[in-house]
């Protein structure tokens, strides 16, 4: 038994164990068994694990409550009154087949973090809360980061409101169809908060390369999403000339072939994908009459992002003059995200006091915790991803590499919550 104490009981074997149990439970709440985890905000996958989340949450000893927007909040009861909460948590949504840790390897962390709390009869004099969002990978609604965007008022009711799936579902009605409250307080008020903290896992290869289990997040890449729309003009696929048509999806294919040559050209590690491309009218033998595809523009430094965007513009307005009508709207713009300086010493400070090896990293993937940097003191923690592998059934890390964190973070929370 390789137990670390500093003057509280953790078991990090114990922890291990819950953690494993979590993950194993909560992955089985997917659309797709058997091809990875397919849970989407508001279906009834996320219903399940909402429910195991809450149920895990009041055993843990927290009120748990649900905003408007569908996050999930476990309260632990700060000794001053109307004090600012320290927030731990991640997302719970997932991408379409990806993996069981993207997302819920952090509400889980949260848990245990909550669970140490409770059974060392700490009393905060913050609140501690753990948080667990919505739709941070943008699978069902588009744009991303939506449960955080939410919260802290970035996100206006109307648009809120405004937002379809690709069945034409609304939020509102998605959150009715599993028995969530839309009219429920969807901002709350940034002094409400003290801190935000999250562990997820890297999604890259970087800490398994290095052999060390902790990354203390230093800053976010900087990144948007686009949506292009391309209109052509449909036709017969047996009697239309090839010289005579306006085909949206060759259209569009010739701009995402594009898209590598201008990353590189841009350079410093900028990367461009497009991952969703819609064909209508989508049938065998019909010229697209039209196509729309995502762009997903990365960068460390907020200039790149900007002259992609540029360049993408520039490209769409290039077929003009052969008939295509192409535009081009920016769902999502969040720039570089740097953690906070006090919260990024604190978290080495611990990793170092309890022996986790640490080191420095960058994120290339969005993540809440860019949102809540502009209003609270926020820091993160990544661990391994086994062969850098993320956004895949594939997708593993080790719950060692989590408990620890676990220890981290509490030993975090104890301080920014001054618990005794
Ligand atoms: C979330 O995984 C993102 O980086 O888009
Ligand atoms: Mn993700
Ligand atoms: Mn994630």
């Amino acid at each position: 038994m390789s137990e670390v104490q500093i003057g509280k009981n953790v078991n990090l074997e114990k922890i291990q164990a819950r953690i494993e149990s979590h993950i194993d439970t909560l992955s089985t709440y997917t659309a797709t068994p058997g091809r990875g985890t397919t849970r989407l905000t508001y279906s009834q996958e996320d219903l399940l694990a909402r429910q195991y989340i809450k149920e895990k949450m009041k055993e843990a000893g927290l009120t748990v409550r649900e905003d408007g927007l569908g996050n999930i909040f476990g309260r632990l009861e700060g000794s001053e009154k109307d004090a600012a909460s320290v927030l731990i948590g991640s997302h719970f949504d997932s991408v379409p087949n990806g993996g069981s840790y993207d997302g819920p390897a952090g509400v889980v962390a949260g848990l245990e973090v909550a669970a140490l709390f409770t059974e060392n009869g700490l009393t905060p004099k913050y609140p501690l809360e753990v948080i667990a969002l919505i739709e941070e990978e943008g699978s069902r609604f588009s744009g991303g980061l939506m449960g955080s965007r939410g919260l802290v008022g970035l996100l206006a009711e109307e648009d809120f409101k405004s937002l379809k799936d690709k069945d034409g579902i609304t939020t509102v009605e998605a959150m009715e169809k599993i028995g969530l409250d839309s009219s429920l307080p969807k901002p709350r008020n940034p002094k409400t908060l003290k801190a935000y903290l999250e562990l997820h896992i890297e999604q890259g290869p970087i800490l398994e390369e290095k052999n060390i289990p902790i990354g203390v997040v230093e800053a976010i890449v900087g990144l948007t999403q686009l949506e292009v729309t391309v209109k052509g003009k449909a036709g017969h696929a047996g009697t239309t000339p090839m010289d005579r048509r306006a085909d949206a999806l060759v259209t569009a294919a010739k701009m995402i072939a594009q898209f590598p040559e201008l990353a590189a050209a841009e350079g410093e590690g900028t990367v461009v994908t497009t991952g969703q491309l819609q064909v209508y009218p989508n049938g065998a033998n019909v010229i697209p009459d039209q196509t729309v595809f995502s762009v997903d523009i990365r960068s460390g430094k907020e200039e790149h992002v900007q002259s992609v965007i540029q360049k993408v513009k520039e490209l769409a307005d290039s077929y003009h003059d052969i008939g295509m009508e192409i535009t081009v709207e920016q769902l999502l713009y969040i720039q570089p995200k740097e953690m906070n300086k006090e919260i990024v010493s604190l978290l080495r400070e611990k990793s170092n006091k309890l022996g986790f090896p640490s080191c420095s990293i960058n994120s290339g993937a969005g993540h809440d915790a860019m949102v809540f940097a502009d209003y609270t003191n926020t820091g993160m923690l990544f661990i391994p991803s086994k062969n850098g592998l993320s956004h895949s059934p594939e997708e593993w890390s080790d719950s060692r590499h989590i408990a620890e964190a676990v220890h981290i973070l509490f030993e975090a929370a104890i301080e920014l919550t001054e618990a005794e």
